[in-house]
């Protein structure tokens, strides 16, 4: 099938669940895995979406960071599903996560990794934004402490599968790179940001997917990303990265601010978001 286009995709999940109304599962191992995958992880999203901290108790009712959730489930199930789709494709490496805030996303994703065996690190100040020229942010904003955190993905995520990196990316980064990783998410907020994390973008696969929230979908052009640098802009030095690593990059548009990207040559295509939340809401 060809699954590098949203009609395979389509095609792929109306035949899965054709095939999942067979009395006995037993008897189709994989396609038991994959659907329990999904109903799984997207009834803790559900879980986590329902009962997470609505309000962040250190911010004023108008700041941009008084709410504690900010991405959708329709942001953050395809980079569970990619997860998915990386192990079974045999891409070595773990996850990691860029910005954690409160640890929203975080809890959603590292349950998705601990049922995968698969190890999350989570890269954070834990003291919000740096200082930053131009951008419409303030230094400190969204800040989550390492308790809190720890607190909320223990609660409402897994702990196990998760190791925790404190600082600011300049610092983290200045020498020492993070272990080989097939997937990593950042929501990050600001230009500088990316530009100090890009470094890990080194130790990514060759097959690995980034996805990156700060994207509407006006950057995805039939497949080439138009952008212009700004100071909250991180999207620029992720692809200026990717140019010197001769691995340029492709991808679409997920949801809300998010997108998807994975080197055009010997990247795994993300599924189409719309054939994902049918199938996901087909199998619930
Ligand atoms: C918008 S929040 C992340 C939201 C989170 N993904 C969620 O679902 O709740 C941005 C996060 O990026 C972190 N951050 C941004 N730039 C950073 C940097 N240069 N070094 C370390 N942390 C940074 C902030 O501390 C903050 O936790």
């Amino acid at each position: 099938m060809d699954l590098a286009t949203a009609a395979g995709q389509q095609r792929f999940a109306d035949r899965l669940l054709a095939i999942m109304a067979t009395p006995d599962l037993n008897a189709l191992p994989a396609i038991a895995d994959y659907a329990r995958y999904l109903t799984d992880t997207m009834a803790h999203c559900r879980f986590v979406e329902r009962h997470f901290p609505q309000t962040n108790p250190k911010a004023s009712s108008g700041a941009a960071d008084f709410h504690c959730k900010p991405n959708s489930i329709r942001e953050l199930f395809p980079i569970i599903h990619q997860l998915y789709v990386l192990k079974s494709w045999g891409v070595d490496g773990d996850f990691a996560e860029f910005g954690c805030f409160k640890g929203y996303s975080s809890s959603m994703l590292s349950y998705a990794c601990a049922h995968l065996g698969l190890k999350m690190h989570i890269f954070d100040s834990f003291e919000g934004l740096p200082p930053s020229e131009k951008s419409g942010y303030d230094a400190g904003q969204y800040a989550g402490s390492l308790d809190e955190v720890t607190d909320h993905v223990t609660r409402f995520g897994a702990i196990e599968a998760v190791e925790f990196h404190k600082g600011f990316f300049a610092d983290t980064f200045r020498d020492w790179r993070p272990p080989q990783l097939m997937c990593l998410w950042m929501d990050v907020d600001l230009e500088v940001s990316s530009r100090d994390l890009m470094v890990a973008a080194d130790r990514l696969s060759p097959e690995a997917t980034l996805f990156s929230h700060e994207c509407t979908a006006g950057i995805f052009v039939e497949g080439a990303i138009v952008t212009q640098p700004s100071p909250d802009n991180p999207i620029p030095p992720m692809l200026a990265r990717h140019n010197e690593l001769q691995r340029p990059l492709t991808g679409h548009y997920v949801a809300g601010y998010t997108g998807a990207f994975w080197p055009r040559d010997t990247g795994v295509p993300v599924i189409n978001t719309e054939v994902l939340m049918n199938l996901a809401r087909k199998l619930a």
